[in-house]
């Protein structure tokens, strides 16, 4: 049966971990998979998330099934902590959801379902984006294009070329912009950028599909839901795909959601019985923990308190992070870095070369994905004279 399949290089951000893990050097520093580390270099459960836990042990009474969509409650909060407490689209029910196994789980029933509805359609994606949309969608029999997004040269925003790029996206295609701590660049829209794009959207006839895998890194949690918000308000239709791997901090327990937008209540019931067909066609239906965990600490004043602290405190020391890093690199190497400070959450293009990556690796066991993207979080203060040095000795030679 399997005998033609060959053997596939590592994933290029998942390999990472294991090349790490492997690496002798008690020096080496990890900057690939996009994980939060405290100082320490550790990734903790959130108090909150341990408090809820203990909860869910406490009153859990079944383990029956939760049914493909997730359980109700779930995807309310959902909807509000993203589209917020005002929302048109939510006050009149055109909101269709499912709760996913991760935002991967998400943006795969997304274009299951896409596939579904107009099989003929194409993905627009960044140029670039996160390594893992392509199969994520693609292997869906999506076809995926690029648009503008990153531009080298002044490391940041090409608003020009965005602009241009998407005005060519016909009807009928959808358009897949990142809601926040753009991944791989960190360079993210503004609003002024997400009301442009709603134009576009309305008089072309795309749909903006929405990856919102950072929530609460960038600015906070409403500035970073802007993209949701506005678009929602202004486009008869809108994909959602959400995580809570990174704000939770719930990784391995899979939670996250797909929200749709419709133009209407009878199309939205249209929908949402689609969605559940193609969930229940995957996976049957998402698995209950992590999300009980969600909706146990969203529903609760104090603990829901206590996780948008324990969240601040992340987004924080990652943009102390930011502006160390900075300076440190443009008073050592002589080039300007300030654009670290200026990108959000986890990630930023160091915007050296392959060879400068590898040499990294190679010689000082410094590890990131080949693009020079680094997850900011896996520096601290014990490791950052190193990598400040190591740097150093990479652009200087
Ligand atoms: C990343 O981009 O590093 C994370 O989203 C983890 C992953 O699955 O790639």
């Amino acid at each position: 049966m399997f005998e033609n399949l060959e053997e596939l290089h590592p994933d290029p951000i998942l390999g990472l971990m294991t090349a790490h893990r492997n690496d002798a050097s008690l020096k080496k520093i990890d900057l690939g998979v996009g994980v939060y580390r405290d100082e320490s270099g550790a990734t903790p459960i959130m108090k909150s998330v341990l408090e809820a836990q203990k909860i869910r042990h406490e009153t859990e009474q079944t383990k029956s099934y939760i049914g493909p969509p997730g359980t109700p409650e779930f995807n309310t909060l959902t909807r509000k902590l993203m589209f917020g407490n005002d929302n048109q689209a939510e006050k009149s029910n055109r909101i269709a959801g499912v709760q996913t196994p991760g935002g991967c789980g998400a943006l795969r029933v997304a274009a299951e379902l896409i596939k579904r509805a107009r099989p003929k359609t194409t993905i627009w994606v960044s140029d670039p984006t996160w390594a893992n949309h392509q199969p994520l969608l693609g292997n869906a029999g999506l076809n995926l294009k690029e648009y503008a997004y990153y531009q080298k040269s002044s490391r940041s925003l090409n608003t020009d070329g965005l602009l241009e790029s998407l005005s060519n996206v016909p009807a009928g295609d959808a358009v897949l912009i990142h809601g926040c701590c753009h991944n791989p660049s960190g360079v993210d829209l503004e609003p002024q950028h997400w009301e442009a794009i709603a134009d576009l959207a309305i008089n072309q006839g795309f749909t903006p599909f929405i990856d919102l895998a950072y929530q609460g890194l960038g600015d906070s949690l409403d500035e970073d839901a802007i993209g949701v918000k506005i678009l929602s308000e202004r486009c008869p239709e809108v994909i959602v795909a959400s995580s809570y791997s990174k704000n939770f901090g719930l990784y391995r327990e899979r939670v996250g959601s797909l929200q749709i937008v419709s133009p209407n209540v009878a199309q939205t019931t249209i929908v949402q019985s689609q969605l559940g067909s193609v969930v229940r066609g995957i996976y049957s239906m998402p698995p209950a923990h992590g999300a009980a965990i969600v909706e146990t600490i969203l529903s609760d004043k104090t603990l829901k308190l206590q996780w948008v602290e324990e969240l601040s405190t992340m987004r924080d020391r990652i943009n102390l992070l930011r502006k160390e890093l900075a300076n440190r690199l443009t008073r050592e190497i002589d080039q300007d870095f300030s654009f670290i400070e200026k990108q959000k959450g986890m990630f930023s293009f160091l915007g050296i070369d392959t060879n400068q990556v590898a040499r990294l690796q190679k010689e000082f066991a410094i590890y990131m994905v080949d693009s020079s993207r680094i997850n900011v979080a896996g520096v601290n203060n014990s490791n950052i004279d190193y990598f400040v040095e190591s740097m150093t000795t990479i652009l200087k030679n």
